[in-house]
């Protein structure tokens, strides 16, 4: 029998060194002496076996801005940074308001083939926040969209969204929303506090974003329907989504490693490579996100990858584009910010990076237990390595990471999708039509 034979790995990093093999898209058999002979062999002595990533928040900017990103190269930085399945947000150009780009979102990601690109549709026309999008179509389309989001947008009209909510709940899809009350960040291109104060920063309050999870919690709860909650910048954020859940109403809420790790302190530079949006905010905020992660309070990382152009980051801070790279570094961060303090274990590592974002788009061929006779989609983590982001190095188009020249604990070394690697030793193999 011909397989892929992952030798000596640690399954959630417990227990002694296993074998595993993997064979026809699945994991075959688990052991310490399989007698299997015809095998590729993946030496992984010292590795960490975990459950491939799911990213419910990536910017691949294709269709549209092909320049920052492509589906391929937003493909290989995710295989390469351990993911197997991303949501391709849809502030793209044309929208992803359409069963026609959600649809080719799709199809090019399986083309591509280094992960499942999921295509999110837009909940109104054009991220206006005016009229509903149609979401039963796309819903229905080869690209089966499961999750909608105006990300980069708040539905910021109350009604817009308890349409939304209503409508997601009889479709059986998700609603994620970027919480960003937009008459409180007119102008914003910080947060609002002492630094930007300082630094003459023109601010966004915490409140902006707190009032509208506030506020949906409870669209949520009347109309009977889930609400997700895009990257949960601040402490009010969390004791919001606390309560909420404390009341029974279908809430939940993904964080990115960089509010994990950065705060407002980076800004004394001007450099925009640390805009963002929701902000960095203050380090008591990044505490309680990391804190709220680890007793589950937020359920999951999602990267908010967002490639943009030099033009439109080396530039003055209040016009440059927010966004962050976050694709390949995200392992490293979540390993540095909770896994050295003793916040999370590696089983809580495959539940907030894998598990749980798959559970909340209900994917069931991802996130799922490292047993026999499940979808091999795998990755293999060094816990002993160390790594300087070099934004050259990265396999996305462009450069905007704030971790250049950071030294980070932790590599990815191998990812399987359906049990055929997609990344090994820094290297994206994609099918025919991909790689890099
Ligand atoms: O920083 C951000 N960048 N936040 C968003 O909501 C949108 C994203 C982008 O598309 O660049
Ligand atoms: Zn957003």
């Amino acid at each position: 029998m011909s397989g892929l034979l992952i030798k000596g790995a640690l399954i959630y990093g417990e227990g002694g060194p296993v074998d595993v093999f993997v064979a026809d898209g699945e994991i075959r058999q688990i052991g310490t002496d399989l007698g299997i002979v015809d095998a590729e062999i993946i030496d992984a002595k010292g590795q960490i076996l975990l459950p491939g990533f799911v990213d419910l928040h990536t910017h691949l900017r294709e269709p549209g801005r092909e320049d920052t990103e492509t589906i391929e190269t937003g493909s290989a930085a995710a295989a390469l940074g351990g993911y197997t399945a991303v949501f391709a947000m849809a502030n793209t150009n044309p929208v992803a308001d359409s069963v026609v780009v959600t649809d080719h979102v799709w199809r090019r990601g399986q083309e591509v083939g280094l992960v499942d690109v999921f295509p999110v549709g837009a909940v109104t026309v054009g991220l206006e926040g005016k009229q509903l999008a149609e979401m039963g179509t796309m819903a229905a389309g080869v690209g089966a969209v499961r999750m909608f989001s105006d990300d980069g947008h708040c539905v910021y009209d109350p009604l817009i969204m308890r349409r939304a909510l209503e409508y997601s709940n009889s479709l059986g899809v998700l609603i994620a929303q970027h919480a960003e009350e937009p008459r409180l960040t007119k102008g914003a291109v910080a947060h609002e506090g002492p630094t930007a104060a300082r630094l003459g920063l023109a601010g966004w309050p915490r409140a902006a974003e707190e009032s509208i999870v506030a506020r949906d919690a409870l669209l949520a709860r009347d109309a009977g329907a889930r609400v997700h909650i895009c990257h949960a910048s601040t402490a009010g954020t969390v004791e919001l989504v606390k309560w909420a859940k404390s009341q029974g109403i279908s809430i939940t809420a993904e964080v990115t490693p960089h509010h994990l790790l950065l705060d407002d302190s980076r800004l004394e530079t001007y450099d925009a490579v640390n805009k963002v949006n929701p902000p960095l905010r203050e380090s008591s905020d990044a505490a309680a996100l990391r804190q709220a992660l680890a007793d589950g309070v937020i359920d999951c990382v999602a990267t908010d990858h967002a490639p943009h152009a030099e033009q439109d980051k080396c530039c003055e801070f209040a016009v440059a584009r927010p966004g962050m790279l976050g694709l390949e570094t995200a392992l490293s961060i979540i390993v540095q910010t909770m896994v050295r303090p003793g916040l999370l274990d590696w089983r809580g590592v495959a539940r907030v990076m894998s598990e749980r974002p798959a559970q909340i788009v209900g994917l069931d061929d991802h996130g799922r237990p490292l047993e026999v006779g499940e979808p091999a989609n795998l990755t293999l983590v060094d816990p002993d390595a160390a790594w300087t982001v070099r934004a050259a190095e990265l396999a996305s188009i462009s450069n905007n990471t704030p971790f250049e020249a950071m030294t980070f604990p932790a590599k990815v070394t191998t990812t399987l999708l359906r049990g055929r690697v997609t990344a090994r030793d820094g290297k994206a193999v994609g099918l025919g039509t991909g790689g890099s």
